[in-house]
């Protein structure tokens, strides 16, 4: 499976940005502030749908928009895949497989696989075990997205345990 062009929408600091991945390999280089851990972020959302530093949508729709919406197209031994998060600030969002909406955004989940490796991801080995289990549960969800669906029923067990 390989990302062959990212399509970024009121994402972020992007306004309208294609990006075409023709290479092999890609490294990205840019002055601080130009949106490279931006362009990380929504490969991570496309192949999770979560983002380790966003809490809330709002904050990945570009400044005083409304929607956002991140497309890309991979490549697979099959046949090519489209993808599409829609992203809006009041929260609500939109998956779609190939221009099909989804009911179920756990559908989406494992058909783009994505790893990621920075220095915080020592955090892994000296940080706290809620970090690992963490880590787990976005490896876990990506390999077998079914484990999204028990993760969140398990999550309101324990916050009804809680109240
Ligand atoms: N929702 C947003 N709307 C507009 N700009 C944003 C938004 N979120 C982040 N930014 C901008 O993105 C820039 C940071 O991009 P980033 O990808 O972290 O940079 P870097 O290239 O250093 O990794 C900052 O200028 C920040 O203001
Ligand atoms: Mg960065």
């Amino acid at each position: 499976m390989y990302l062959k062009t990212l399509h970024l929408k009121q994402f972020r600091n992007y306004h309208d940005q294609q990006v075409e991945f023709v290479a092999p390999k890609t490294i990205l280089v840019g002055d601080n502030a130009q949106g490279k851990s931006n362009l990380l972020e929504a490969v991570e959302l496309l192949a999770t749908l979560r983002s380790h530093r966003a809490l809330r949508d709002r904050d990945l729709v570009l400044d005083g928009e409304q929607v956002g919406q991140i497309q890309a197209t991979l490549e697979r031994h099959e046949s090519p895949v489209d993808l599409a998060l829609t992203l809006r600030s009041n929260g609500r969002r939109t998956v779609s497989l190939n221009s099909e909406t989804l009911r179920r955004q756990l559908d989406f989940l494992g058909v783009l696989n994505a790893v990621q490796f920075s220095s915080l991801d020592l955090e892994l080995v000296r940080g706290s075990p809620g970090e690992r289990r963490n880590w787990l549960d976005t490896l876990l969800t990506q390999l077998e997205p079914v484990y999204a669906y028990i993760l969140q029923q398990y999550n309101t067990v324990l916050r009804q345990r809680k109240d």
